[in-house]
């Protein structure tokens, strides 16, 4: 069965001694039973993946290490680029691809993304590919074809092995960072509607794709996001920068 995955994205927040008080305080906040039912992952910035790395493997703890970022090419004459193997190498096990920020701040396309996706997964890391509507699209009723073509183009030209492995997050935009949460109802049938997309394309391999649900998760409200049969966990904005509040996300189930 698909384990749980709640997974921090700090976006641009936090310094890496920020970083290095945050992972200590949360490892003293969870108990082992925690990781056995669910993956704990944090996204730092670049700047800081270094020291978690060396406090997660100094103290042997089993909180996961994922970038929120990565360009597809393996080396070469990109100013201020940083490669899948540079994170691989830091023992960076997650990635996110295709945050909605990115694709609207810095024009990330799913063509990009899609070389993304194959780039980190080319390095042995398992890519967070973000996908969701604008409020406009969600009005007049386009959510599941925008859904649906960043989910097609994204995952396209993968075979079903590398699929199965994946994570996907649902993060509809209008959700993120504005403190309106899509209903569990809601955020439970889009997580479907991912899910059947990826069955359509790659078979049996969607029942293994952990979906993630982002956009306003709280301590208060993650339960009964988490009851939906598909959905496998959250990607969380700012309710991750708080050691106690992630600590409380990670056991939503206490
Ligand atoms: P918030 O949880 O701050 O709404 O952010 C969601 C998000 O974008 C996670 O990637």
């Amino acid at each position: 069965m698909r384990k749980d995955l709640i997974a921090g994205n700090w976006k641009m927040h936090m310094t890496h001694q920020e970083t290095l008080q945050f992972v200590q305080k949360l490892s003293y906040r969870l108990e082992p039973s925690d990781y056995e039912r669910v993956d704990v992952v944090i996204c730092p910035p670049l700047t800081a993946l270094r020291t978690a790395q060396v406090v997660i493997e100094s103290d042997n703890l089993e909180i996961g290490l994922g970038a929120q970022h990565c360009f597809f090419e393996e080396k070469g004459a990109y100013t201020g680029e940083v490669s899948p193997q540079m994170l691989s190498k830091l023992a960076v096990s997650y990635v996110i691809a295709g945050h909605s920020e990115r694709r609207q701040i810095f024009g990330e396309t799913d063509e990009m993304v899609n070389k993304k996706v194959k780039a980190i997964l080319d390095e042995g890391m398992i890519p967070i590919m973000c996908c969701g509507e604008t409020e406009d699209e969600r009005e007049q009723g386009l959510t599941e074809q925008k859904v649906g073509t960043q989910v097609r183009l994204g995952l396209q030209g993968l075979t079903a092995e590398q699929v199965a492995g994946l994570v996907i997050a649902y993060e509809p935009i209008w959700a993120i960072g504005t403190g309106k949460t899509a209903s569990a109802d809601d955020a439970g049938d889009m997580c479907t509607f991912v899910r059947n997309t990826v069955a359509e394309m790659f078979g049996e391999a969607a029942d293994s794709v952990r979906v993630l649900y982002g956009g306003s998760v709280k301590p208060g409200n993650i339960a009964g996001l988490m009851a939906k049969r598909d959905i496998d966990g959250a990607l969380v904005g700012g309710a991750s920068l708080d050691p106690d509040s992630m600590a409380s996300l990670v056991r939503y189930y206490i």
